[in-house]
């Protein structure tokens, strides 16, 4: 079983040299160069982050295996071929598709993640689960962020591949992303060996905000302080780069990152009507219960005048209905 291991290790090794020789230097990969372009990804970014590219060719990488020596069936089962769908064989499972090499916490390469260069489902082709590759375990960057997280006691976790990148040339090298699927606490484990600190910074969509507010939880029970990016206006943190440049995401998004507290309110106050008497009540109820999830008297305090003021209730009112819910919920 380690020797299979080895095996397919081996071979996502050769194939990212491969993908990664074929993007550079064959014509076929003129497009995915100019797509990579038009995104703001020129040759640094390229070679940093060992981006290539599956031609569209059903076999090139069968073929390329099969000449290493490679077994179809191994490296069907690590998730490099696809069995044919109508005759027996087997086929390059990505095809025409920009290819990301995704590795292990010590540099191997263990997995791929291939991106459409058009409009198409799915946009992401990911490798399967295979007996390299859990994603629920990995984090896409970790082996180069590493160091960077550590010395800063932070990590920086963003929601896509291209959102690590265009975070890294803006100078955010602590920032990882999980591989399409929502944070596990087996990833808020493995950061909290390096970092105290977690800034989340996903899409500024619904589908991120609410990925958000999920991750909160997760990460403050591994132990992490937890802050919050605010993207305007849906953006993810790539088009943000794109259209204001690196310091700005820099001093104003990441820096500028509310507590998970103050995030959890502005999530809230999405959800209520606060034009109406009704809606501000039970938006005010609400922020209590959150507020009173709070372990630190003093944040409690602060976070209840700041409400008292808004709304116009007396702080004491505001204290008394915290007291209570912490009375029920011990
Ligand atoms: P997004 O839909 O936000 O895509 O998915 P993106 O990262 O902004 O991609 P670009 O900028 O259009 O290239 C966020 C992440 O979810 C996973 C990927 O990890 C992606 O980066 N995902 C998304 C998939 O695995 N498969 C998909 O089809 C889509
Ligand atoms: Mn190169
Ligand atoms: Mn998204
Ligand atoms: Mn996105
Ligand atoms: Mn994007």
């Amino acid at each position: 079983l380690q020797k299979e291991r080895r095996i397919v290790q081996e071979a996502h090794e050769y194939s990212a040299k491969l993908y990664h020789y074929m993007l550079q230097n064959l014509e076929i990969s003129k497009p995915a160069k100019d797509y990579l372009r038009s995104r703001g990804l020129g040759e640094p970014l390229i070679e940093q982050f060992g981006i290539g590219y599956a031609p569209p060719r059903w076999d090139t990488l069968t073929q390329a295996l099969a000449r290493k020596g490679y077994s179809e069936a191994e490296m069907e089962a690590g998730g490099l071929l696809s069995r044919r769908q109508e005759s027996d064989g087997y086929v390059d499972r990505f095809r025409d598709r920009i290819m990301f090499p995704i590795h292990d916490a010590r540099g191997q390469t263990i997995a791929f993640a291939g991106r459409l260069l058009s409009d198409g489902q799915p946009k992401y082709l990911n490798s399967p689960e295979t007996a390299l590759f859990s994603k629920s375990r990995t984090l896409y960057r970790l082996h180069e962020a590493r160091s960077a997280i550590r010395k800063s006691g932070q990590v920086v976790l963003l929601e896509g591949y291209m959102d690590v990148i265009k975070a890294w040339s803006a100078g955010i090298h602590n920032g990882v992303a999980t591989m399409g699927t929502a944070l596990t606490s087996e990833h808020a484990a493995i950061l909290r060996r390096f970092a105290d600190e977690a800034v989340i910074c996903y899409d500024g969509d619904d589908a991120g905000q609410a990925a958000a507010q999920k991750s909160i939880p997760l990460l403050e029970e591994a132990g992490f302080r937890v802050r919050v990016c605010l993207l305007p206006n849906r953006m993810d943190p790539d088009e943000y780069v794109s259209a204001y440049g690196p310091e700005p995401f820099l001093r104003e998004i990441v820096e500028g990152a509310v507590s998970a507290v103050k995030f959890q309110l502005i999530y809230l106050r999405k959800s209520h009507i606060l034009l109406e008497e009704d809606g501000r009540i039970r938006y005010l109820r609400d922020a209590v219960r959150i507020v009173a999830r709070r372990d630190s008297p003093m944040e409690r305090e602060l976070l209840l005048k700041e409400l008292a003021q808004e709304f116009g209730v007396a702080l004491e009112t505001l204290k008394q209905e915290c007291y209570e819910i912490r009375q029920r919920d011990k």
